[in-house]
């Protein structure tokens, strides 16, 4: 399987910052990762950084509706991101599960809303510190693949479960190598035993939070981990560079 290297801008991107895309679309060019890209943008970003990116890297969404269209103001749908040249989307942040109270069965609905468009959902779970220090992180992450994945997936190729704790996003703190794989393995089984040993192990996991140029090498050569969404390192073609360099 190749890594899977996103980007997650977040709120950041305008039109001056289209630089950086051009920066890592000619990087990808020139040196032919072996790892598959991705840059997850703004809505309102998404097809200037298509133009930009001109087919040598692909572009997604941050978010999209439940609903393939509707009564649903300020929504932006997996068709419409679809529309503007995306291919795939990030589904059940932490930040949108938090700050939008977004619930599993929401995440589940957009992560299908993802598939009737034809775009790759990124869904995201992750832990709490104080769930961490409770010994709940399994628990907690188990239970969001439970509710937050749909129940049938045509292809392992259109799903990604990105682990993102909570903590360890935009900190610097990390955790424990030990503690990455340790998860990323109860992942990988609460997959299996979801989709059948064939599909379950085809599936990415990616690893997010603090992921920079000096810790990624470290970071992808554990099991399990098939990849990385990258916040903050990402805004810098330098640093995004870098990572994806990584994953050789
Ligand atoms: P940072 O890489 O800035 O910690 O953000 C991680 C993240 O939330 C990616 O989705």
């Amino acid at each position: 399987m190749q890594y899977l290297i996103a980007a997650n801008w977040k709120m950041h991107g305008l039109a001056a910052q289209l630089v950086e895309i051009e920066a890592v679309a000619a990087a990808v060019t020139a040196t032919r990762p072996k790892a598959d890209t991705l840059i997850c943008v703004p809505a309102t970003l998404i097809s200037r950084a298509v133009q930009t990116a001109s087919g040598r890297i692909p572009i997604g969404g941050e978010d999209c509706g439940a609903e393939d269209a509707g009564a649903f103001t300020g929504d932006t749908s997996a068709g419409m991101l679809k529309d503007a040249g995306a291919s795939a989307v990030i589904v059940g942040h932490s930040e949108r599960r938090h700050y939008q109270r977004e619930t599993d069965a929401a995440v589940a609905a957009k992560a299908s809303a993802a598939w009737r468009a034809g775009l790759m959902a990124i869904i995201c779970i992750g832990e709490t510190d104080a769930q961490r220090r409770n010994g709940a992180a399994i628990s907690t992450c188990g239970d969001q693949i439970a509710g937050s994945v749909p129940e049938t997936l045509a292809d392992p190729g259109i799903l990604a479960i990105a682990y993102e704790p909570l903590w360890a996003i935009g900190t610097g703190h990390m955790p424990a190598a030990n503690e990455i794989v340790e998860m990323h393995a109860h992942i990988r089984q609460c997959l299996t035993t979801r989709f059948g040993q064939a599909a379950g192990k085809h599936i990415r996991i990616l690893y997010g939070g603090s992921v920079k140029p000096a810790n990624a090498r470290e970071i992808l050569a554990l099991p399990n981990v098939g990849g990385a969404l990258v916040g903050g390192a990402s805004l810098h073609a330098a640093d995004f560079n870098a990572i994806i360099r990584a994953a050789e």
